[in-house]
């Protein structure tokens, strides 16, 4: 177990803000989690789980602990003529391990490829990316339920997955389980899935393959969205929001080329990348924070900015898009 105190997270955010946590508490093994589960100063204290930070903006200081799984490992549990069982460590990196997959021709999560965060945060976003989500892919998800300190294994079921969304998500659940493995059921025959925008397009004249699958999605990640290195942020900033059929033929009425994709008979999804670029807001900035003029879901550090300064241009691009539309935004980021 690794104990920090007055512990900057810089490295643990992608948004890179130099934001400092009172204490940093890294677990290596189930034991170490367990120990903490016991321990009463551990309670006494605010704290809170994150992972490799891809997903979370940080407001400012953390006067609490903050958590992190060292848990790793990957293991083929078991086999058979169509399918492989895998279990991996919830601080594996997610896309190493999504390589590695790829290596052993493991079907499933090659159209998740590049995307930053770790194999825990996998199961608890149901990442999703290129037309998959990993709920599709997992089996179950081992966690320590905090109340009683004991395990509590989760099947995908119970997972009650939908679009970035889980069980562990939802408001009464958040912070209550700490994920320490996930089982994986992947594919020995994949069936390939390139119908997303221009997955095909990228593998022209190229074998349909896994290995190359996964070079088309980082060559197309790295094409739209900016590096973290460069220009810190957390991939999407707001969910592409539901509107119902009815909705949309009033919107039709002024924006007759407004994409969507159809979820049932009732619903649809619309990219919100659309909804702000046609609100013009492509490279507004707000402090150091910048909507991306790639791909204006993307809110980017441009230039030391604080979280607050991506905060308040998050919430104006979430107001002027609702004076245009009149569809609310949802952030898919976590604010702490
Ligand atoms: N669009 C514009 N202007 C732009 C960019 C996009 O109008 O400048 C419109 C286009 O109509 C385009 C549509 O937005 O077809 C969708 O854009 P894109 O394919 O880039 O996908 P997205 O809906 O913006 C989602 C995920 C991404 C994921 C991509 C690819 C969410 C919130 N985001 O983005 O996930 O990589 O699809 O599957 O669902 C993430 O969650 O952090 C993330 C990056």
């Amino acid at each position: 177990m690794q104990i920090q105190e007055n512990y900057s997270l810089i490295k643990h955010n992608t948004f890179h803000l130099d934001v400092r946590a009172r204490w940093f508490v890294q677990y290596d093994s189930e034991e170490d989690l367990k120990r903490l589960l016991n321990d009463e100063y551990f309670f006494s204290q605010t704290f809170w789980h994150i992972g490799q930070g891809s997903n979370l903006l940080f407001l400012g200081d953390y006067n609490g602990i903050i958590i992190h799984s060292g848990i790793k490992g990957i293991e083929l549990l078991k086999e058979d003529d169509k399918y492989v069982w895998v279990k991996a460590g919830a601080a594996e990196d997610w896309d190493s391990f999504v390589a590695y997959c790829v290596e052993q021709g493991w079907g499933g999560l090659e159209n998740l490829s590049f995307i930053p965060g770790e194999v825990g945060a996998s199961a608890f976003q149901n990442i999703g990316a290129y037309g998959v989500e990993v709920s599709e892919f997992i089996d179950s998800v081992h966690t320590y339920f905090l109340e009683t300190g004991e395990k509590k294994l989760f099947t995908r079921e119970e997972c009650n997955y939908s679009y970035r969304h889980s069980f562990f998500k939802e408001v009464s659940n958040r912070g209550l389980y700490y994920i320490t493995h996930v089982i994986y059921r992947l594919n020995k025959n994949p069936d390939f899935r390139l119908d997303y925008g221009n997955v095909k397009a990228s593998l022209e004249g190229k074998e349909v393959n896994l290995k190359n699958i996964r070079e088309a999605i980082i060559r197309i990640r790295k094409e739209k969205l900016p590096d973290p290195e460069k220009a810190g942020n957390a991939g999407s900033f707001f969910m592409n929001p539901y509107i119902s059929t009815i909705e949309l033929r009033e919107l039709q009425k002024n924006y007759p080329s407004i994409p969507f994709y159809v979820c049932d008979e009732s619903r649809v999804k619309i990219p919100a990348a659309w909804l702000i670029d046609q609100c013009g807001l492509k490279g507004k900035t707000y402090g150091g924070a910048a909507v991306h003029q790639k791909q204006p879901l993307v809110i980017i550090n441009s230039d030391k900015a604080t979280g607050e300064d991506i905060a308040l241009l998050g919430e104006e691009v979430r107001r002027i898009v609702y004076e245009t539309f009149k569809i609310e935004l949802q952030p898919e980021v976590n604010y702490i």
